[in-house]
């Protein structure tokens, strides 16, 4: 019968004093989010673009069957580093899928940029994509890119959190140069 109150008045204490240990933690977490760990979208810059294959068949379908070597930068300001697992970017123009690249599961480390590079593979009916001739002439041909990646963010080598980035990129071929742009919108939910 002793034992029994001991012990519930042990399990008692117990019990506050890991209540007491947790809200600590979750307080010097949310105040590390808040300040210094406060999130800031990371951002994409396209290096370079170079042609691999380009084939044009007219038989049986007049189609175009070409891969592009694609690197890009990215640049983390955050405290925390981000792992992905494999994927694949999607490329739309015109709202119809034109490309996809895989994506080798990765790390993009905290505070740093990274180079991720991949082969972009078009394959398309060009009669089923008429407004490209037109936008070609014209000088801009828009695209937008859809990658999402599922992965962890790891914070001062011990948190880990599960996360995923949403993100779109609109780029813009001007052909009378030959110069792109891209501007991409990034968000990461935890
Ligand atoms: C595109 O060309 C590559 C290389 O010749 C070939 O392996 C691939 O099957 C072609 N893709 C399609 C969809 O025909
Ligand atoms: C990711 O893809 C690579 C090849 O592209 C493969 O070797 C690896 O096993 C894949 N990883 C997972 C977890 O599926
Ligand atoms: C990424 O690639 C660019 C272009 O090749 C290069 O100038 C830069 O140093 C590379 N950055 C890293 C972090 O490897
Ligand atoms: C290429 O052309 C576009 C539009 O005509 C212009 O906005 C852009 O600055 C040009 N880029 C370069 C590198 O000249």
């Amino acid at each position: 019968m002793s034992c029994g109150l001991k012990c519930s008045k042990g399990l008692k204490i117990c019990c506050g004093v890991t209540s007491i240990f947790l809200i600590v933690v979750l307080v010097i977490l949310l105040v590390l989010f808040l300040t210094d760990f406060k999130r800031k979208d990371p951002t994409i810059t396209l290096q370079s673009v170079k042609f691999g294959r380009f084939m044009f068949d007219v038989t049986p379908i007049i189609d175009l069957n070409a891969s592009l070597a694609i690197l890009v930068t990215v640049d983390n300001p955050n405290h925390g580093s981000f792992t992905y697992q494999n994927s694949t970017a999607y490329l739309h123009y015109r709202g119809r899928l034109l490309a996809e690249a895989p994506l080798h599961e990765d790390t993009i480390p905290a505070l740093k940029s990274h180079n991720i590079s991949t082969v972009l593979n078009v394959y398309v009916d060009v009669t089923e994509v008429p407004d490209l001739l037109g936008d070609y002439l014209s000088g801009i041909i828009s695209f937008t890119s859809i990658t999402n990646l599922v992965g962890k963010v790891k914070i001062l080598k011990f948190i880990k959190i599960k996360a995923t980035s949403y993100s779109t990129c609109e780029i813009l071929v001007y052909t009378r140069n030959q110069t792109v742009n891209s501007i991409c919108n990034i968000q990461l939910k935890l």
